[in-house]
């Protein structure tokens, strides 16, 4: 934390945050959920024979990288060149880019840093013929030792990215191994959590979940994929299968789990790492996770019965999948968090939240709420303090986006 940063009232350690010790709003990480959400998931990982490379583009917070790499993380996941030079200075050995690399300056930082640092562990995605190119050619220039490290992504039609077809996949391969070893094939990937949106959409707006699962057919299109490239020696014995978000790394582990041994199962799971009150509570497949981050926030204004609005906004909260769900409430000068009767958020502004409610709330209280979406909440603070069961500050984490 700089010089600057100790003046921002989030960096005091020690202060009470029912207590009114700090200015509101404040996104604030409960440690005993994060140490707790660390833990299970390790040790979800560990019971199936996966391994975990958490997606670091969560919370891009060394503290709690950091934290995921000492609980068992077999290395971290980002999703540019830029985070991978990041989480490598915050003391990651093994990176896995789950994107494909493109562009001459992203390719010289990773470069200069593998040149520059033998233990350095790096993987990212190929999906076409161009970007294999761009890496045979980078290879060349910087003097690379070793091959780029790869791992073909199978996207679908209308999906993101990934080779769609079997043609697609031929010629990615054929670019591969027409690049003499300036790129290896050590995997076959993917991201099937965009696969589940429908899921999503129906749960953020409180509808029926539909039955068709969409994920496991394709997981399993994934693992004949990576059997044929297998077949035809163009994958290691030990190669990487990697999928799985935060919402179907259940249907991962079951279909990629499958595959027998020495093939290696990693999962890039992010944001079961605060977990959430909104599309991941109702998504997720590993019931204990527990909800870790909190916004404080004082109701500033009840201009109409039964409507108030907060002093926190789109600036302070992600809206992206929902909005903040109100948890409890606090008189002033109080450290009691009462229960709220009825209240939702209904419309985010830049530095408000409207609020619909029931009950004799007065300007002046403050609400806790819990928000949906964590990707979207740590990008909104730079300084995030870390709080003990009571609401004391013990500790602050900073992020880099
Ligand atoms: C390629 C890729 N892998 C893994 C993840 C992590 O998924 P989640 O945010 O559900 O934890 C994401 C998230 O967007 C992703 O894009």
């Amino acid at each position: 934390v700089s010089d600057r940063d100790q003046m921002l009232p989030a960096a005091r350690i020690g202060a009470s945050v029912p207590g009114e010790d700090l200015p509101l709003p404040l996104l604030v990480l409960k440690r005993t959920a994060l140490d707790h959400n660390i833990a299970l998931m390790q040790s979800y990982c560990d019971e199936h024979g996966v391994q975990l490379a958490p997606h670091g583009k969560t919370t891009m917070s060394p503290g709690i990288l950091r934290a995921q790499i000492a609980g068992g993380a077999w290395g971290i996941t980002v999703a540019t060149a830029q985070q991978a030079i990041l989480c490598r200075s915050f003391g990651a050995r093994r990176v896995i880019v789950a994107n494909q690399v493109v562009g001459a300056p992203n390719l010289a930082l990773l470069a200069q840093e593998l040149n520059a640092s033998v233990d350095f562990d790096l993987y990212f995605w190929v999906d076409s013929v161009e970007g294999v190119a761009e890496l045979a050619d980078a290879h060349a220039r910087h003097q690379l030792t070793r091959p780029w490290q790869v791992l073909l992504e199978v996207g679908w039609p209308g999906g993101r990215t990934g080779a769609q077809t079997q043609e697609a996949i031929d010629r990615v391969t054929a670019a591969i191994t027409a690049s003499e070893d300036a790129v290896r094939l050590v995997g076959v990937s993917t991201f099937e959590g965009l696969l589940d949106v429908p899921r999503l959409k129906a749960s953020t707006a409180g509808q029926p979940r539909p039955e068709r699962d969409e994920v496991t057919p394709f997981l399993h299109h994934v693992t004949r994929v990576a059997a044929h490239l297998r077949a035809a020696g163009l994958l290691p014995a030990d190669y990487i299968l990697s999928g799985g978000g935060s919402s179907a790394f259940d249907k991962v582990t079951t279909v990629f789990g499958a595959v027998e041994a020495p093939v290696r199962v990693l999962l890039r799971s992010g944001c079961y790492v605060t977990h959430d009150h909104g599309m991941y509570a109702m998504l997720t497949p590993l019931a204990g996770l527990r909800p870790a981050l909190e916004l404080w926030s004082y109701i500033t204004s009840i201009p109409e019965p039964g409507r108030a609005f907060l002093g926190f906004g789109k600036r302070d909260a992600p809206y992206d999948h929902g909005l903040p769900v109100p948890l409890s409430r606090l008189r002033p000068r109080s450290t009691e968090r009462l229960s709220l009767a009825e209240a939702v958020i209904t419309d985010l502004h830049d530095h408000h939240a409207a609020m619909n409610f029931t009950g004799d709330l007065r300007v002046g209280d403050r609400v806790v709420l819990g928000i949906s979406h964590p990707c979207a909440a740590f990008d909104r603070w730079r300084l995030i303090p870390i709080v003990d069961d009571d609401g004391t500050v013990v500790d602050v984490l900073d992020t880099y986006f």
